[in-house]
């Protein structure tokens, strides 16, 4: 089992003795004109995806750009014939203490899968493996139609949706992979397959939940709706002194046995080094007009923020500002997550005290803390046992981001961060800790991020599709 688990690794350390010659080993079975860097070539940057943080990064020793379904399947062919590690990324969002055991491998640039086609009678959209979030808010506006997302620009509509999907309209239209219909996947031996819940319905069960252990998705379809509100929401931002944290705390715990599906709420905790303030922020995102939305302001604007702004604006406008700083990249930025249906004001309360503390200690650190609270009404439709996904009663994700430049923090920030997840573990009101996989940090137990209840069905898909474990290396199944 552990030999299995870190052959990827030990192979890679095989390739990296060997050095094989990518453009010689791989090019004659590619179409003309895909791009293959090795990373001491001058092109390796254009070539290769970004990565959003470089903590705990993966090295990449070649990256491969390829254009075709046949493309994909001949690198994964070939890499696997040579023992050659290799990782399908698109932007590079997920961090996770275990990508740094992938050393010297392989980078799939998955860019150049980047259409997106709506069709308006149908409801349905069909993308490439390589399309962000960005790019389908266009082509579904200019339908009149909308899909729920996540809420930044940047990430990939793919990466995301097989680990879940959470987002300021699921609690209208649910988990981003609630809207996937059907894939087109390259497997380990370099098939190309469908899943769907028609063609191999129990591949298509894995890969709503654990879909980046299976294989990589160069096409996928969607079902998309016609939009609410004329795809337009009002968004407003509140700024709270922290002397007013405790009433900031007691208004969220008010919601937490019930919230209007059309709202999305999102407290957090910042601090503004101008001024050495902690600053506690709450978001407010209502599908439909400020006067629906109204009796939620008010609630806020009893507590007497220091600041706020309410805006009428498009789900496009309100993407690109949920996406200002989230989405920069080339920092040493991690999270930490946990999911809640309880609110402990004290626990926040204490929280708010000791990251004052560390901010002003630290002042290389400036990380965030937030709570993402979303309706589950509409993820609730959905049977648990229909997809692999395990954590349809989540009701707030705990995101606590951390960003910062100085390797020398690494192991402190570590610690701290460990001490104020557990701390929220003791008061979630779940019984067992419930972990989102996208958000994870990699040191969770795999019952807290796949769920006791889908392991089993999952390690069986886990060793029918990929016995070597060419895939899954943030979060491998076994
Ligand atoms: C700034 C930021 C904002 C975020 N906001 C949200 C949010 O609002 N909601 C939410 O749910 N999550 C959010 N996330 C988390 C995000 O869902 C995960 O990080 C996700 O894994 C990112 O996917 P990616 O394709 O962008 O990243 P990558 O790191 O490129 O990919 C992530 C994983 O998925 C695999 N993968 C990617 N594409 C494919 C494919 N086509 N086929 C098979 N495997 C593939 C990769 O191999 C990798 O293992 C956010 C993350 C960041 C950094
Ligand atoms: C790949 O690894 C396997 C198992 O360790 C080994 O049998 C095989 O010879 C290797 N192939 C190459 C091309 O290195
Ligand atoms: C898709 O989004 C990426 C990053 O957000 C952007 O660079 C790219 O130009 C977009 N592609 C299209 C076709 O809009
Ligand atoms: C948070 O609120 C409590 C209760 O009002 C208060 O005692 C505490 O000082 C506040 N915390 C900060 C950092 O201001
Ligand atoms: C920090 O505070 C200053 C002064 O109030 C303000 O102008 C600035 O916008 C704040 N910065 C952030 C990032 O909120
Ligand atoms: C904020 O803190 C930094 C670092 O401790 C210090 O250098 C700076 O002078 C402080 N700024 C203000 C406005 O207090
Ligand atoms: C929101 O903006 C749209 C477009 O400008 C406008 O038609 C609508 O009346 C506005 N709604 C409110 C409640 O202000
Ligand atoms: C680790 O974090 C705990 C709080 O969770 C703190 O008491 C302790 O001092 C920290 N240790 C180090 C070495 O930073």
């Amino acid at each position: 089992m552990l030999r299995s688990l870190f052959q990827g690794l030990l192979l890679s350390s095989g390739a990296l003795a060997a050095s094989p010659d990518f453009q010689a080993l791989f090019a004659p079975s590619l179409s003309p004109g895909v791009e293959i860097a090795s990373s001491s070539d001058a092109n390796f940057k254009q070539v290769a995806s970004p990565r959003w943080s470089v903590w705990h990064a993966p090295t990449f020793e070649a990256a491969i750009k390829p254009k075709t379904e046949e493309d994909v399947q001949n690198i994964v062919k070939i890499a696997g014939q040579n023992n050659i590690s290799f990782l399908a990324t698109l932007n590079g969002h997920s961090s996770n203490l275990l990508y740094s055991n992938l050393q010297n491998a392989l980078n799939i640039n998955l860019a150049n899968f980047n259409s997106v086609t709506v069709d308006p009678v149908t409801n349905r959209m069909t993308v490439g493996g390589g399309v962000t979030f960005g790019n389908i808010s266009d082509p579904l506006a200019e339908a009149g139609k909308e899909m729920q997302t996540g809420n930044a620009v940047c990430v990939g509509l793919v990466g995301a949706t097989i680990g879940g999907g959470i987002g300021t309209l699921q609690g209208l239209r649910g988990l981003v992979l609630d809207a996937l219909e059907s894939v087109r996947m390259v497997t380990a031996a370099g098939e190309i397959v469908t899943a769907s819940n028609k063609e191999n319905p129990e591949l298509f069960w894995a890969i709503r939940g654990a879909g980046a252990n299976f294989g990589i998705i160069v096409s996928a379809t969607y079902s998309v709706y016609d939009w609410t509100n004329q795809g337009r929401v009002t968004l407003a931002n509140f700024g709270f002194h922290p002397s007013a944290n405790r009433s900031v705390w007691e208004l969220l715990k008010s919601y937490d046995d019930y919230i209007p599906q059309k709202l999305a709420l999102i407290p957090s905790i910042t601090y503004n080094r101008t001024i050495n303030e902690t600053n506690i922020g709450f978001g407010l995102v209502y599908y439909g007009t400020q006067r629906e939305a109204q009796p939620y302001l008010d609630q806020l604007a009893a507590l007497n923020p220091a600041t706020s702004t309410v805006q009428n604006i498009t789900t496009a406008e309100m993407h690109e500002i949920f996406s200002r700083g989230a989405c920069d990249a080339g920092y040493r930025r991690n999270v930490f997550t946990i999911g809640l249906r309880k609110t402990d004001p004290t626990t926040y309360e204490r929280t708010l005290s000791d990251l004052t503390e560390f901010y002003e200690t630290y002042p290389d650190y400036s990380g965030s803390f937030a709570i993402q609270r979303y309706s589950n009404e509409a993820m609730l439709q959905v049977p648990d046992e229909s997809t692999s996904y395990p954590w349809r009663d989540i009701g707030a994700y705990m995101l606590f981001d951390n960003d910062y430049t100085d390797p020398a923090l690494d192991d402190i920030v570590e610690n701290f961060s460990r001490g104020i997840r557990s701390r929220f573990e003791a008061v979630s009101g779940f019984k067992e800790p419930q972990v989102y996989l996208n958000y994870d940090h990699g040191d969770e137990p795999l019952t807290q991020t796949f769920g006791a209840s889908k392991l089993p069905k999952l390690r069986a898909l886990k060793k029918q599709w990929d016995p070597l474990y060419r895939f899954g290396y943030a979060n491998p199944i076994y």
